[in-house]
């Protein structure tokens, strides 16, 4: 009885199994995606409110102007990672992206925790972007004079004080739930729409943080570089190396989304090369941009005067005698947020079209529009999940609890490296990770450390998460499986 009971939590779903069901029915998704546009679904997802909220924040807070370490100690977890996935999604190039791979090599039950835990990624990573734009957008509207309501703008946990110096609480944030709307909507239409769009925006969002860059480097002062690494102040956390690493972990939150491009295997041309030049090609422009922007915000402004600065961008701009790039700046900052809540959408219906198509979710979520040819209700499904989440929750709380779920999901994909090397050597791999397991252990230690920087708080909300993905597991998923059933004939 315990035997099959393990037997049941630890079944795989055959590769060539997994091949054949993406191949599927006449209702297959279509391959449309080359290598650029997927780097530039790659740099779509990545550059966005980590970068243009976060760098200012750590640097203040926690690392000085050894912020630029954290972006690289932050890049490097994520390349080892990235590396991973791309090994993994040369062998099983199919939607689903993590979830899948565990599926292959953990089997289900881990399979069921890292599609569960990739919601935290995919689906609140958007809302906190989306609480971000807000932000912006408010913030633009307001220069040019049009105030909108405050209540309107905060979650009902956050206290606002009013032009008259009272306090009341937020009620909803109504352009985050907008804009999740839209979004949502964009890719029910389909993905050939979608991505156009996103190229266009993608070119936008790099041209805005290579003019920061171009036009800041002339400012410069030497002098906001001493020291480089401020004393500890004896907190952790607060400066020296502990507070690079503490800085890491904030500052993570600005790459993730490289991984994303591998939920869009099915739907990629030569999908056994291309997924690893889309995820390593996207992960390393953007690591040579964060490092450049996060070394001229520090050169140009001081530190400590970033302290709670959640438009580092505005506050770079101030120091140079250009003053009107900041409303185009900003316009750019906008937009290219918008393409990070679209492939982070983009992926969280792919992830749940896999899971319903091996009926660890219901059926309903595995249908594909007859026209559009898109998972329509799974993106339908999210617009409502993540608009309430951006609607109603702080920031903060979804900014940690995205990190903390990716980390999660970043280290069972290094370890899913090593078991497939074991369990299956001889599998054709369109790429392979070099000197495995030092690699992938590599990368678990990094992803873990800056996992075990975050808060405890934080923790428990993701026991909490994985506690109700479990319960939904054992009342449903588990007795519902496709693997399972083919196995019980
Ligand atoms: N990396 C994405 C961002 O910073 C999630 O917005």
């Amino acid at each position: 009885m315990a035997d099959s009971m393990t037997d049941g939590l630890m079944r795989t779903k055959p590769i060539d199994r997994l091949r054949q069901d993406a191949e599927g029915s006449g209702h297959a998704l279509e391959r449309t995606i080359g290598p650029l546009s997927l780097i530039g679904l790659g740099i779509g997802a990545i550059i966005g409110a980590g970068l243009f909220s976060l760098t200012g924040i750590a640097a203040a807070e926690n690392a000085g102007p050894a912020v630029v370490i954290s972006f690289a100690i932050a890049a490097i977890g994520c390349a080892l990672a990235g590396m991973c996935y791309s090994e993994l999604a040369s062998m099983i190039p199919v939607s689903g992206s993590a979830y899948t791979y565990a599926y292959a090599t953990m089997g289900e039950f881990v399979a069921w925790i890292i599609g569960w835990d990739l919601v935290l990624e995919y689906a609140v990573g958007a809302a906190t972007v989306s609480v971000s734009w807000s932000k912006y957008v408010a913030s633009l509207l307001q220069d040019w004079g049009i105030t909108l309501p405050p209540r309107l703008l905060h979650s009902p946990f956050e206290m606002i004080t009013l032009a008259d110096g009272s306090s009341v609480h937020g009620l909803v944030n109504l352009p985050a739930v907008l804009i999740l709307c839209l979004i949502s909507l964009l890719l029910m239409r389909g993905v050939r729409e979608s991505t156009r769009v996103n190229s266009v925006i993608v070119v936008v969002k790099v041209a805005v943080v290579l003019a920061v860059v171009g036009v800041g480097l002339f400012y410069v002062k030497a002098q906001n570089y001493v020291p480089f690494i401020p004393d500890n102040t004896g907190t952790f956390g607060e400066y020296g190396w502990s507070g690079i690493m503490r800085a890491a972990g904030v500052v993570f939150f600005a790459y993730i989304g490289f991984d994303a491009v591998s939920t869009a295997a099915q739907e990629v041309k030569n999908p056994q090369r291309t997924m690893m030049v889309g995820i390593l090609g996207s992960l390393a422009v953007c690591t040579v941009l964060y490092i450049a922007f996060a070394a001229v915000l520090t050169g140009l402004v001081p530190y400590a005067s970033m302290k709670g600065d959640a438009a580092p961008v505005a506050t770079a701009i101030k120091q140079t005698p250009f003053p009107w790039l900041q409303t185009l700046v900003t316009l750019g900052v906008i937009a290219g947020f918008t393409t990070v809540m679209l492939v982070l959408l983009y992926g969280q219906s792919r992830v749940f079209y896999a899971m319903a198509n091996d009926r660890l979710l219901p059926k309903f979520f595995a249908a594909i529009h007859p026209t559009w040819r898109t998972p329509y209700r799974s993106n339908l499904f999210f617009m409502v999940f993540a608009a309430l989440l951006g609607g109603l929750t702080p920031i903060s709380t979804l900014g940690h609890m995205t990190s903390i779920g990716t980390l999660l999901a970043f280290i069972i994909v290094c370890a899913g490296v090593v078991i497939m090397r074991r369990t299956h050597p001889d599998e054709p791999r369109g790429y392979r990770v070099p000197l495995v397991p030092v690699v992938p252990a590599a990368g678990i230690l990094v992803c873990l450390a800056m996992m075990l920087s975050l808060d405890g708080e934080t923790w428990l909300r993701l026991v909490v998460w994985l506690a109700i993905g479990l319960a939904i597991y054992f009342g449903y998923g588990r007795r519902h499986s496709r693997v399972g059933r083919d196995a019980a004939r």
